[in-house]
């Protein structure tokens, strides 16, 4: 059962077209790696999820909820992580999560478990403002981890962390859906990091499409085709490039 699905979405600016008739189909209970070279239409996407932006035309639904008749009640149960998260410089880390657990109206240890999550604790007294680029990171990720919603939006979760930070956001991540039963919808600009925790993956180009499935059916696909299979970012590369051409020869 797919707890999010998306219907021809689009989005245009003008008469720019930055996501294109998208059908997406995210699994409940899975991680969900969404995979596009920069301008993409990633953060487009997720924007229109979160009601940060309006679709131009198609509808979604997230755990049985359709855009935009319901969008409060899909607001209520995704806790997201969107470019860089804003911040009050003058409080604490574990102050800034403390005000959002009181909107959200969570239980006082919910600070606590978010911190532990994310690997703030030692730093948890700091001032925001103090905080280096991977510690901000993970505080927009505590902050979305908070309460422990049944869906997680996370634009480039990884963004400005240095190896092991990769690595344990990363394991983070991969250990969500069994640990809280939620479904995480993520993205990336590089396959090698979603390969290692997405059971499925979409991969978009120019604001379309181009694979949705399985990490072995994007082997077998991209063999069929004659990419490379070794190194999956050379797949990756191999199949933006070929979407480019064909794209270009359409223009
Ligand atoms: N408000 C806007 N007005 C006009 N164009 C926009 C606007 N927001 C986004 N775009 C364009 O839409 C396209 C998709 O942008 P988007 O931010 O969704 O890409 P992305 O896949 O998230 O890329 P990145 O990997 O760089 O984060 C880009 O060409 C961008 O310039
Ligand atoms: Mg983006």
């Amino acid at each position: 059962m797919n707890i999010i699905e998306t219907k021809n979405l689009t989005k245009s600016y003008g008469n720019f077209t930055a996501v294109s008739g998208v059908n997406l189909h995210i699994p409940r209970g899975t991680v969900y790696g969404f995979l596009g070279p920069n301008g993409a239409g990633k953060s487009t996407t997720m924007k229109m999820f979160l009601g940060l932006t309006k679709p131009t035309e198609g509808t979604f639904s997230i755990d049985n909820k359709r855009y935009p008749e319901d969008r409060v009640e899909i607001l209520k149960e995704v806790g997201s992580f969107i470019e860089a998260p804003a911040f009050y410089g003058n409080l604490s880390g574990e102050e800034n999560l403390e005000i959002i657990r009181k909107i959200l109206g969570l239980p006082k240890a919910s600070v606590k478990e978010a911190l532990e999550l994310v690997g703030l604790t030692e730093h948890r007294k700091r001032l925001a403002k103090k905080y280096s680029l991977g510690m901000k990171q993970r505080l927009g990720l505590a902050s979305a981890l908070i309460g422990r919603p049944p869906i997680l939006i996370l634009d480039e979760p990884t963004n400005g962390l240095d190896p092991v930070g990769i690595h344990e956001i990363r394991t983070l991540i991969r250990s969500l859906p069994q640990k809280f039963n939620c479904t995480v919808f993520v993205s990336s600009h590089l396959l090698s990091e979603i390969e290692l925790m997405a059971d499925n993956i979409g991969i978009l180009n120019h604001g379309h499409l181009i694979f949705e499935g399985t990490l072995p059916m994007l082997k077998r696909n991209a063999s069929l085709q004659g990419f490379p299979t070794e190194n999956l970012e050379e797949t990756f590369l191999a199949m933006i490039d070929e979407d480019n051409r064909q794209r270009s020869g359409k223009r």
